[in-house]
């Protein structure tokens, strides 16, 4: 048996608000803004509603920083000033229900479609992608504008960013030493394929009030990345307390490691047994029961990200907060029920380029 009884306690943070519960909305890309990056009122819908339902942190989906880093269609934007507008609307919406807010900070890097980047950039060229090597002034310039996107966030009232290093996007594959070929101080050894990272974050602590909320996501797995380095980042992290909280990403929180030297224990277990002071730790992937997520809870974790079950139920914590034995509706579900969950037209069909969830003679 399980205890989920600490699912509903109060997480303090080091800096900014604390969250009312332990679950945090995961991120996600949901092609619903314009297509210059401005907030619409369908994502402004779908974000409330979950702050509304519970959502101890309400995390936006990954936002460009840099128009040569847009990954989607009408993705959100931070990377210019016109957008900040739409983020204060969305940040004063998130806070009315009650939930710390957090904006994701992204650049796709080489993953850019080419519909939207004509020619992606990365650490490195890239015959896989056609994308070519960032010189050293861009890589101080995506650097730079990370930062000011991060002071955008603050401007716009958001209680923090989240730094998105996850999923082979232009932070991991810096840190990959299969993408980056670099041979100047981003290159090479760890230290350096992790310096853009560390001086994102050092710039935005720099940069922001003393009290804004930074927070790291990464996942340690797949795009060459060795769990074992990604490990050290995140111990030296953890160490200095210059994040507040840490978001592994790992698709399934319960799995063990691909690697096979690493199999025998849980990949969340090579996080959780780091020394982490004051910082938070949390994790995603296949959390959907109550159960589920006191299981990660009492491995270690200070609190769940929820992603496919809150898109399914927005108030995921008020129901499982009252009932513990509570289910998400099973896969696939209705347009109509999506539609009455707040999600818009756009997400809808993006949901049906995930296999399984959208279905149209489903049960709901
Ligand atoms: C539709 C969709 C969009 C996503 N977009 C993002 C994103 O913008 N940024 C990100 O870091 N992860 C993104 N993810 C990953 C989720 O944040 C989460 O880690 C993943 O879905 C696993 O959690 P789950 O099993 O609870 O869904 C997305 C996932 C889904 C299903």
């Amino acid at each position: 048996m399980t205890n989920t009884h600490s699912l509903g306690e109060p997480l303090s943070m080091k800096r900014g608000p604390a969250l009312r519960n332990r679950f945090m909305l995961a991120p996600m890309t949901n092609l619903q803004s314009g297509d210059d990056g401005r907030l619409s009122d369908d994502e402004y819908r779908w974000l409330t509603m979950r702050a509304e339902g519970g959502f101890g942190l309400t995390m936006t989906c990954a936002a460009h920083v840099q128009a040569n880093g847009q990954g989607f269609p009408r993705q959100l934007g931070a990377g210019e000033d016109m957008h900040v507008a739409g983020l204060a609307r969305l940040a004063r919406g998130i806070r009315e229900f009650g939930s710390v807010s957090s904006l994701q900070l992204h650049h796709a890097g080489n993953r850019a479609p080419r519909d939207l980047v004509p020619q992606p950039v990365g650490p490195s060229d890239d015959a896989e992608t056609g994308a070519r090597a960032l010189t050293l002034d861009e890589v101080e310039q995506l650097r730079d504008d990370f930062i000011a996107a991060a002071r955008r966030a603050q401007a716009a009232g958001f209680d923090g960013v989240e730094v998105h290093g996850a999923h082979g996007y232009v932070i991991a594959q810096f840190l990959s030493p299969e993408v980056n070929r670099r041979e100047d101080r981003y290159g090479g050894s760890l230290e350096n394929r992790a310096r853009l990272l560390f001086e994102i974050i050092d710039g935005i602590r720099a940069e922001c009030r003393p009290d804004f909320q930074v927070g790291l996501r990464l996942s340690p797995e797949r795009f060459g990345l060795q769990l074992g380095e990604i490990r050290e980042v995140a111990a030296q992290l953890l160490r200095q307390e210059a994040i507040d909280y840490l978001d592994l990403s790992l698709w399934n929180a319960f799995k063990e490691p691909e690697e096979e030297a690493c199999q025998g224990r849980s990949l969340l277990s090579y996080f959780t047994d780091l020394p982490r002071g004051a910082v938070r730790l949390g994790a995603a992937g296949k959390i959907s029961t109550a159960s589920d997520a006191a299981r990660i809870l009492e491995a270690g974790c200070d609190f769940v990200l929820i992603g496919r079950a809150a898109i399914l139920c927005h108030d995921f914590p008020n129901r499982v907060l009252r009932n513990s034995d509570f289910q998400p509706p099973a896969l696939p579900v209705s347009e109509q029920y999506l539609a009455a969950e707040g999600l818009g037209p756009h997400y809808v069909n993006y949901l049906r380029t995930w296999p399984g969830f959208v279905g149209d003679s489903a049960p709901i």
